[in-house]
């Protein structure tokens, strides 16, 4: 009999010893396959069911295990126990990706990067699913999937499409915040080490005494910020497809661990009153000379996964995984995300994929949810399964209440545009502090993408760019050869 051990020879699920592996069973020499011939029909009934649902966006990415560590005290504004003192180390996983091609798609393109990471904390997974940008496109989660459907493929010429692309940002010039960082030399990083982090929503921590402050977060890359031209980016695309992965990946084996420097901006809840903009506005930031950044911690990624599947196609985060000490904000994109990743991730993966191993929390825990599609952990065995019950079975965690968080107001749907529609001045203090050089890049990567598009919606773009700063606009008109004046700007 076989040695079950021995890991290079070849066995059926089942553990039965597999004896051909190279000519299926037929009836005589010349004659049709048999049905009988078990290990085919396995190995072929696997195949054809290895491929599961990409991300419906993030669907490119590259991941890696490694630590954060905290080196700055701040338990003066949060319990969670990770950050409960100094030198205190957390593993985490993180996974990097662009956002709108497909798996397949090539690394190096003008695009925002998902930095998304997962804290193994002693109080559970929080998973800080963030990008590389600290704004998005949309403040009203109703968009999202325009969005998407607008930068991915047209449905007839199924072609990724300039016109439909441009059409939909330029008629959210809320938009234009994140599409100025998005052509600016930022838009393609040199790798996914040369590029910061940021948690882009606005947070909350709660400390001890069950008080909250507002937060964001922000992970600045120790490698230094690094990025590509587009003609830089044509030439990498043109011989290697997947540049940042390969780079992850190497410097990790070599030993060369990258890290980024954790850093929070903090607002109590008075000043969030007296904010002059919105600050669960996702298409703003925080000035940082309101709110200043205070070191927490140092991120750094030092172990490649042994199985890029297993780990790294099988992750799944979600933001509605936080920890005590961690919370939400009322930011509607934040509020939808806490639905839309674990729906997602239900059909993805399967109503059981917290158990994935990298996915699965690795502090003691246990739930009253049962059964299911590939419910491999022992189910809860005997354990009691309904509550109220007479045994202070699935007892809750009052102490874990969260503070109460005063609201006003109707319910209704509230249109932001009607008192609260400045989206110009954030991207224009952008566009001022940039060098003359970042400017004319600005203006030649907008050309060449949005050149793409109809005379009427380069216009659209153009106007909004003038109103965020003249001369942003004069410069975008100029890049697509078109003469300013003949542009309707009011
Ligand atoms: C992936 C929805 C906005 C960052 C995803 C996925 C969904 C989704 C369904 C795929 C999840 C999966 O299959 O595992 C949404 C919705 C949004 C939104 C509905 C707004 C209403 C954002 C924002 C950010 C972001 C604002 C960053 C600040 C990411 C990242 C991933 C992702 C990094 C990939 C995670 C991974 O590496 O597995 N999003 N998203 N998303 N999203 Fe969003």
């Amino acid at each position: 009999m076989a040695e079950k051990d021995d890991k290079k020879k070849l066995f059926s699920v089942s553990g039965r010893p597999i004896a051909e592996n190279q000519n299926v069973k037929t009836a005589g020499k010349r004659g049709p396959m048999l049905l009988e011939d078990f290990w085919f029909l396995e190995k072929m009934a696997h195949f054809d069911r290895e491929v599961i649902p990409e991300r419906r966006m993030h669907a490119k990415g590259s991941g890696a295990f490694g630590t954060f560590k905290v080196t700055h005290d701040i338990s003066q504004f949060t319990k969670a126990k990770l950050f409960s003192e100094i030198g205190k180390e957390t593993p985490v996983f993180v996974r990097f990706s662009t956002v709108a091609g497909e798996r397949g798609a090539a690394d190096a393109e003008r695009d925002i990067r998902g930095f998304a990471i997962k804290f193994y904390t002693e109080e559970g997974n929080w998973d800080l699913t963030g990008n590389n940008t600290p704004v998005f496109f949309l403040r009203d989660p109703y968009r999202f999937p325009d969005l998407n459907k607008a930068v991915k493929r047209d449905p007839k010429t199924n072609l990724r499409d300039a016109n439909n692309n441009w059409d939909f940002w330029t008629l959210l010039p809320e938009a234009l915040h994140q599409v100025t960082i998005t052509m600016s030399e930022r838009g393609i990083p040199k790798s996914y080490r040369n590029m910061n982090g940021y948690g882009s929503h606005t947070f909350s921590l709660i400390d001890a005494d069950n008080k909250r402050v507002w937060v964001k977060f922000h992970f600045k890359t120790e490698q230094g910020i690094e990025n590509l031209s587009n003609e830089e980016a044509g030439a990498i695309i043109a011989g290697d497809r997947e540049s940042h992965q390969r780079d992850l990946f190497d410097v990790i084996e070599e030993g060369n661990f990258p890290r980024w420097k954790m850093k929070i901006q903090v607002m109590t809840e008075e000043q969030a009153n007296e904010c002059p903009f919105n600050p669960f506005d996702l298409t703003k930031v925080w000035p940082h000379g309101d709110y200043p950044l205070h070191e927490v911690g140092v991120l750094e990624l030092n172990k490649n996964p042994e199985n890029y599947y297993a780990d790294v196609e099988q992750a799944a985060f979600n933001p509605a995984n936080v920890v005590p000490g961690v919370g939400f904000s009322p930011d509607r994109m934040l509020q939808a995300r806490l639905f839309s990743y674990g729906d997602a991730q239900r059909y993805r993966l399967g109503v059981n994929h917290y158990q994935i191993p990298v996915n699965k929390p690795k502090c003691p825990f246990h739930n009253p949810s049962r059964d299911g599609r590939m419910r491999v952990d022992g189910n809860e065995g005997s354990t009691l399964h309904y509550y109220p019950n007479s045994y202070d079975q699935w007892e809750e965690q009052k102490e874990f209440t969260e503070p109460p968080l005063p609201l006003e107001g109707a319910a209704d749907h509230y249109d932001f545009r009607e008192d609260d529609d400045d989206y110009y001045t954030q991207p224009g203090n952008l566009f001022r502090i940039m060098n003359d050089e970042q400017k004319n890049l600005l203006f030649k990567n907008t050309a060449a993408e949005v050149g793409g598009a109809e005379k009427f919606i380069q216009e659209r773009h153009i106007k909004n760019c003038y109103k965020a700063d003249p001369d942003y606009g004069k410069g975008v008109a100029e890049a697509l050869n078109i003469d300013i004046n003949e542009v309707e700007l009011k």
